[in-house]
């Protein structure tokens, strides 16, 4: 059997190539093919391009065959922010929500990130572990390729490093790349609040303690702050994220999502490789952002979940020039879904983004959000054979149909991860 596979048979290819990051109108373009093919051999791309042109290679011709039946091709989509390892949902509180208390008021009364967080410490690293790679199933099963994943439901040293353990486990043992960061500065744990100074304390257990371990250990490629009320202020974010990057940890942010802190600032200022939620930035953070190179990664599935009205301004973050990602932020309190695709329904309909710049903004975008845009991210020679074929014959349906899952295929590094029964 040849170890090349030519794939024919897309009515659409969206090869996402050229010039990274995106920003402006270059979000919108997809690098679109018509009938083309993509060549692949030893998991990377060997050449993606009309099919006429990709078949008179001789390796084509030698390739075995895959023909996608009129579907849409295009680069799987990269998850860059979720928090992938809890022990349980929080369906309890979504009920309440939905009764009238707000997210906020949950979370003072014990609820929110602490619930999940006393849920986590008493489950076993066995039973994480299983949760967890039933949803790694299910992102791929929607057509994800990479998921960034976030510590920070332990919030004590042995938890933390439990979930980080499990990143590394989970990154080695099923075929979806994890790509891990370290929050830990995600709330103040209980057994602090009750203590004089229990914010100082808790970042000084952080830095001085987690924070070696999370490194010598290699744990852990970024860190990230909740900088917003009730969790980190400006100045205890700044502390955490520049001993992480002292440590070599790149930041990313948490910004802005119920509060304005200055945390979008902050980020700029660190040279954070993300700053994501943004749903209360000002005009002065968004020529912030414009003026940087750090992603604004918007989350429009914790607006819809929480049922507010307050959505990220996308369009005048495109229009200003930061350079725009999307991502689903699969966590219990604000976010539970594994599905790009309905996130991408939400930032057309919500955020009134286009079907091609949502596109770009959960691919190419979100590979440079994780500095893996040399990597991943687009359908180019010598990028990773990381894709998703969807039962459309438009790439607008993908947002366009919501609800429902219409991810035929999904390949990783060349093998087929999920294939629609
Ligand atoms: O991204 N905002 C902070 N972290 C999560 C929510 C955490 C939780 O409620 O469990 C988020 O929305
Ligand atoms: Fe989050």
């Amino acid at each position: 059997m040849s170890d090349s596979l030519l794939i024919t048979g897309a009515a659409q290819i969206l090869t996402l190539r050229g010039g990274v990051p995106r920003r402006g109108s270059s979000l919108s373009k997809l690098g679109f093919i018509r009938d083309g093919a993509l060549l692949v051999r030893d998991g990377k791309i060997v050449a993606a391009g009309p099919r006429a042109q990709v078949e008179k290679r001789a390796e084509a011709r030698r390739a075995e065959k895959f023909d996608v039946g009129g579907r849409v091709v295009l680069p799987g989509f990269v998850d860059s922010h979720t928090h992938l390892i809890h022990a349980a949902s929080r369906a309890e509180e979504y009920e309440l929500k939905i009764q009238g208390a707000s997210y906020e008021e949950i979370a003072r009364k014990g609820g929110g990130i602490l619930n999940s967080a006393k849920k986590l410490r008493i489950a076993t690293a066995e039973a994480l572990k299983r949760r967890a790679r039933a949803a790694l199933e299910e992102f791929a099963a929607h057509g994800t390729t990479t998921v960034e994943a976030k510590s920070g439901y332990g919030l004590d040293v042995a938890s933390e490093l439990k979930i980080l353990g499990l990143h590394r486990e989970l990154n080695a043992e099923q075929p979806l790349e994890i790509v891990s960061t370290f929050l830990g500065a995600h709330t103040v744990p209980a057994e602090f609040r009750s203590l004089p100074d229990g914010a100082e304390r808790y970042i000084k257990l952080l830095v001085e303690q987690l924070l070696p371990e999370v490194v010598n250990n290699r744990l852990a490629e970024f860190c990230d702050v909740f900088c917003d009320r009730g969790a980190f202020t400006r100045e205890e974010s700044k502390r955490v994220l520049s001993e992480g990057k002292l440590h070599g940890l790149a930041p990313r942010v948490h910004a802005e999502q119920l509060s304005h802190t200055g945390a979008t600032r902050l980020a700029v200022e660190l040279e954070a490789a993300s700053c994501d939620h943004l749903e209360q930035v000002n005009a002065r953070d968004i020529w912030a952002l414009a003026n940087s190179r750090t992603a604004a990664t918007l989350l429009p599935g914790c607006g819809f979940h929480l049922g507010l009205k307050q959505y990220a301004p996308a369009r005048k973050l495109i229009e200003a020039g930061a350079i725009v990602a999307l991502a689903t932020d699969y966590n219990p309190g604000t976010s539970p879904t594994m599905s790009m695709p309905m996130i991408l329904s939400l930032a057309c309909t919500q955020l009134r983004m286009t079907p091609a710049e949502a596109i770009a903004a959960a691919t190419i975008n979100a590979a440079y959000a994780l500095r893996r845009e040399k990597r991943i991210g687009s359908l180019e020679a010598g990028k990773q054979a990381d894709l998703a074929v969807f039962e459309v014959e438009d790439y607008r349906e993908i947002p366009y149909y919501f609800g429902m899952n219409r991810c035929w295929m999904t390949m990783k590094r060349g093998e087929i991860i999920y294939m629609r029964d």
